[in-house]
């Protein structure tokens, strides 16, 4: 697998890299796996929707002389001088510091707007100026807004469907202009909900694995927004790891200043998510059997069904996931077990 040569690569020579967001859930996991591959890595956060408590789990899980090569700052993208502190001396950038979840964005656009879309120009500036070999963003799979064709394939995205869409939208024209106006090597990865281990599953706008994972352990009412026929292409955390990866280091042109999605390839409802989440709850504590989920109406801006055609990133970056759902959620629930009770 192309994954295991750049790992090899990367241990042979290391580089610098820059990891924005590094105390929040993919930051967090980038961070683990640069630290193991022997890199040096820069995190930025401003602890908004992170917690140091990720960066500690990260530093307990290597060894002290691997945690010696991480240096964090903490620091706010919206605040230009701190991207600039923090793009010094960096081969690659993979930015990932943003607002996530769309209601919140529905609650609050300014602030969303600020961060996702100030704090990604401040990003790019600083990027550019301290010339940077690379830079990959989070981008997202909520840029397909209301376009129906099913699998979701890049060049084809419809209306933003909030306003958080409209920032990760901006953020791949911003990226696309800054690489035409000043030669930037850029890569936008559209993730598709992704989940896996330190997913915060607390406070309103949490991600449904882990609220529903902490909602059935604590043995409170499963709530499905819609129908439960609302399907989306969940995404293990290690397969996102593996396509930051392959993008930061991706040596054909055709591959840079491109947008790929990440994702599985594969659809699941949210029935039959509560399914697999119960069935495997059940065998650590079977009384999970009797918490019954509660179907409430369908949630503004919300897409119905979601699925990506991720054809662009095995041909042009060699992604090639390895964890399918099943996979991840043993892994994932291994993991909450442990932490959440
Ligand atoms: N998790 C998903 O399913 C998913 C899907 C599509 C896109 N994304 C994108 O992936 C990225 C990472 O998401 P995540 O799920 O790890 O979310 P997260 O909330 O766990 O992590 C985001 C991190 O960014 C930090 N941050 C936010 N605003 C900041 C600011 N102004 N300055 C500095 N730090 C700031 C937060 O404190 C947090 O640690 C985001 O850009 C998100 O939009 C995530």
């Amino acid at each position: 697998m192309r994954l295991d040569a750049v790992l090899d690569e990367l241990k042979a020579s290391p580089k610098v890299w820059l990891v924005t967001g590094v105390a929040g859930f993919i930051g967090s996991n980038l961070l683990e796996t640069l630290l193991r591959a022997g890199q040096k890595v820069t995190g930025l956060d401003n602890f908004s929707t992170g917690w140091q408590a990720n960066l500690d789990e990260v530093k307990d899980s290597v060894a002290a002389g691997i945690w010696d090569q991480f240096s964090f700052i903490q620091g706010d993208i919206r605040n230009l001088a701190d991207c600039y502190r923090a793009c010094e001396g960096v081969d690659y950038v993979l930015h990932e510091a943003a607002l996530g979840s769309v209601p919140r964005s529905i609650e609050d656009p300014i602030a969303t707007n600020q961060s996702n879309i100030d704090g990604f120009l401040n990003m790019l500036v600083a990027s550019r100026d301290k010339e940077v070999k690379r830079f990959v963003y989070a981008a997202s799979s909520s840029t397909y807004g209301d376009h129906p064709d099913l699998p979701k394939r890049e060049d084809k995205i419809g209306q933003p469907l909030s306003p958080y869409a409209v920032t990760k939208l901006v953020n791949e024209l911003y990226a696309r202009v800054f690489g035409n106006a000043y030669g930037m090597q850029t890569i936008g990865l559209r993730y598709f909900n992704v989940f896996g281990r330190r997913q915060d599953p607390n406070g309103p706008y949490a991600a449904v694995i882990p609220l529903w994972i902490s909602a059935m352990m604590h043995k409170r009412a499963i709530v499905i927004n819609g129908d439960g026929e609302t399907s989306r292409d969940f995404c293990y955390v290690e397969n996102v790891i593996q396509a930051n990866l392959l993008a930061a280091t991706a040596t054909d042109p055709a591959a840079v200043n491109q947008i790929y999605n990440v994702a599985l390839g594969e659809r699941t409802t949210l029935n039959q998510l509560h399914g697999k989440l119960r069935n495997r709850l059940a065998i650590h504590d079977p009384t999970v059997e009797d918490v019954k989920p509660v179907y409430v109406p369908f949630r503004a801006g919300d897409v119905r069904h979601s699925q990506a055609d991720i054809s662009k990133a095995a041909e042009l970056l060699g992604y090639a996931p390895q964890y399918d759902i099943d996979r991840g959620l043993a892994e994932a629930l291994t993991w909450y077990w442990a932490h959440l009770r």
